[in-house]
């Protein structure tokens, strides 16, 4: 087979791949190239103490006929057929900006194929990876990744989140070196530990990233390679003995989305943002304004009671909230968090008349109801536990262990689903609801269904699939992403739910690093932003209410706290912030997103376009400069001039080059520690 090259175009990137008689080799993933390319098959010169055959860097590297680095697949029959290298390779279909690659191993009969995608609008890659067994005996598979993906000599340091309830998000950043650098979540859920994605930089301010759309365990490696390059590879972690393909049958790689971007973490977020959001299902094919939320869990907790619930509902309506999101606490006998989930039905103790009641109080208020419910999940002290001990995951002989008091029901077994699809359509069906918030509170240990194999990954396609019932048969209800705070926060549940929940922790100062996070990857009207008590209760820390505010602007705003609770000049406050984020929402929500950090412990934060845009000055810590910075605003149109408006607390408008704002900086004046500043840039007209 003659060489073949398979080129995709993004605005700022392309990938090049040389199609060969047994391989398919990475010859380029990064800056944009001409249009026109002539290429010449990779050669490279032989090395002392080579294989005589070269192998380069491929798009599915596999062990055993000379690949010595990461293998892309692991998998083996009775502990032959473990050597996989491909003897014929089939591009299947190909266009300008997606291509079909079927890689066949006709010894350890195996078929691969490779679904690759550059959307010229976002610059996002889209790769997933699909292994058949053709043979007529099984295959145990240990690994596929769903993309093996090629990064320049060039890179030097690779960024990464993770963290704990509470403190989800956080960046860690590593250098490359020698050694193999590896991130993996063995937790069955997207976990707050290891976030499924990375962003790879260079020196000079160029981006590489990648991120995995799925919501259960997770394995990155960046590995360096002996050309100088490194590869990195995502996909599923399995558990010992996992997935073991029947003859004919197929294990399918969850996507990983990825970006080069000269502009760096910013570029990575504008194009992350951009995928995302062309991934969402929005009710009516289209997302409509973010309505703010009331949630009552820090208002009450378990404390449910009609009269008191009818009153805040009455005092969210007056300070212009649009969703009242009913918490944790409703349903049959939950008065603490030891007993009751599994049990879909109202406390008929709280709520004499069901929440029909309250649900009809809060829409006649014109606000939306929203119910939270964690269908996973069983409490060993619940009548569906007691009637079905057998449902939750578990292992013969062996302890279950619980978290949070609870146990994780087998999302693979059809009576469970069945269950759950019942309770929760009759609670759809009965009530005004407009909008679940879909929690999970727990890891999984252990992660075995009956037939006493690891069931993780079937776990999570288990709950994928009942999200996809409820969606197909309540098209108009939206629904909330939620584990622990952001236990579940990925492109993969993203294409079913409409806004994740980013942390429990509403503290502003810790919320800014979380978000920051949340924002490399995810769009800002997905996330989640309250305004929280204080002190704050994750924390006991207090911040003034501006302040709180003006953190969760943002994202798709909400309030958690009893606003009952303020004097009438601070209700009034808060009702003025959300005034302005309705205000202000459209800009916030559709545009682009800019963040960084500058000296004395400033960081900001922009979002719109470069004709008009807020921008959000947060100072954490005291100053300890003499004079205040200047912020430097690189993205902005460099021949145009700016009128920049501080909107809170308000100023005279200033006019400013672009390009005296990009490189020498906005001025800013000093500002005590937790305060912040929202500006308007826009355009001049003339
Ligand atoms: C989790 C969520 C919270 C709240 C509680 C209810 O912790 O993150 O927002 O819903 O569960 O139990």
């Amino acid at each position: 087979m003659a060489d073949d090259f398979i080129i995709l175009h993004g605005r700022a990137s392309s990938a090049v791949l040389e199609v060969s008689a047994g391989n398919v080799l990475w010859r380029h993933w990064g800056a944009r190239l001409g249009d026109s390319l002539d290429l010449t098959p990779l050669q490279r010169a032989p090395s002392s103490f080579s294989l005589d055959r070269d192998i380069p860097l491929s798009m599915l590297p596999t062990f055993g006929m000379g690949w010595f680095g990461q293998s892309a697949l692991l998998a083996h029959r009775s502990g032959c057929d473990f050597v996989q290298s491909f003897t014929r390779i089939d591009v299947v279909q190909r266009d300008a900006t997606t291509a079909k690659l079927l890689m066949i191993d006709d010894v350890a009969q195996i078929a691969v194929t490779a679904a690759l995608s550059l959307d010229f609008a976002s610059d996002v890659l889209t790769i997933a990876t699909t292994l058949t067994n053709t043979s007529a005996a099984p295959l145990e598979v240990q690994w596929l990744a769903a993309a093996a993906l090629p990064l320049p000599s060039s890179i030097r340091v690779v960024r990464s989140w993770g963290g704990r309830h509470n403190n989800e998000f956080m960046v860690g950043e590593d250098a490359l070196g020698d050694a193999l650098w590896r991130r993996e979540n063995r937790r069955g859920l997207t976990s707050h530990e290891n976030f499924p994605g990375a962003v790879v930089l260079d020196d000079r301010g160029a981006a590489w990233a990648a991120q995995l759309a799925w919501s259960g365990n997770h394995c990155q490696t960046i590995e360096p390679l002996d050309d100088g390059r490194r590869q990195w590879q995502l996909g599923e972690w399995l558990a010992p003995g996992e997935v073991c393909l029947a003859p004919g049958a197929a294990l399918q790689s969850p996507e990983v989305l990825a970006t080069y971007t000269p502009h760096g973490p910013n570029g990575v977020a504008q194009n992350f943002h951009a995928a995302v959001r062309a991934r969402m299902t929005w009710p009516g094919g289209k997302m409509r304004r973010r309505p703010v939320h009331l949630n009552t869990w820090e208002a009450l907790y378990f404390e449910h009671d009609m009269a008191d619930l009818t009153s805040l509902a009455d005092a969210a309506a007056e300070i212009g909230i649009e969703r009242f999101v009913l918490d944790d606490g409703w349903f049959e006998g939950r008065h603490d968090d030891r007993t009751s989930l599994g049990d879909w039905t109202p406390d008929l103790v709280k709520y004499p008349d069901g929440l029909a009641p309250l649900a009809r109080h809060v829409t006649g208020l014109g606000m939306e109801f929203g119910l939270w419910v964690e269908p996973e999940m069983v409490n060993p002290d619940s009548n569906l536990y007691r009637a079905h001990p057998d449902w939750a995951l578990q292992i013969a002989g062996r302890a279950q262990p619980t978290g949070r008091n609870q146990l994780v029901l087998d999302m693979t077994r059809t009576e469970v689903v069945e269950y759950l699809f019942e309770a929760l359509a009759k609670l759809l069906a009965d009530l005004p609801i407009s909008y679940l918030k879909w929690d999970h509170n727990r890891a999984l240990a252990p992660a075995a269904g009956k037939d006493g194999r690891a069931t993780y990954r079937k776990q999570v396609l288990g709950t994928y699939a009942l999200l996809d019932r409820i969606r197909a048969a309540f098209p108009e209800v939206e629904i909330e992403s939620c584990a622990g705070g952001g236990g579940r926060n990925d492109a993969g549940i993203a294409t079913r739910v409409h806004r994740f929940w980013t942390s429990d922790n509403n503290d502003a100062v810790s919320r800014i690093a979380i978000q920051r996070g949340f924002l490399q990857f995810m769009p800002p009207e997905l996330m989640g932003a309250h305004i929280g008590a204080s002190s704050a209760h994750a924390t006991g820390r207090r911040q003034s209410l501006d302040f709180r505010a003006m953190v969760a602007m943002p994202g798709h705003l909400g309030v958690e706290m009893d606003p009952r609770t303020l004097d009438p000049a601070e209700r009034a406050r808060l009702a003025r912030w959300i005034a302005r984020h309705k205000d202000w929402r459209a800009t916030l929500h559709g545009g682009e997103t800019w963040s960084g950090t500058v000296s004395d412990s400033i960081c900001w934060q922009a979002h719109g376009d470069t004709r008009s845009m807020l921008l959000f000055v947060y100072r954490v810590d005291p100053s300890v400069q003499r004079y205040s910075t200047t912020l430097r605003l690189p993205m902005l149109d460099q021949d145009r001039r700016y009128d920049v408006k501080a909107l809170f607390p308000e100023s005279a408008t200033a006019i400013f080059d672009g390009s005296w704002l990009s490189t020498v900086g906005l001025p800013l004046s000093p500002l005590k520690a937790e305060r912040d500043i929202v500006f308007r840039l826009s355009h001049t007209s003339a």
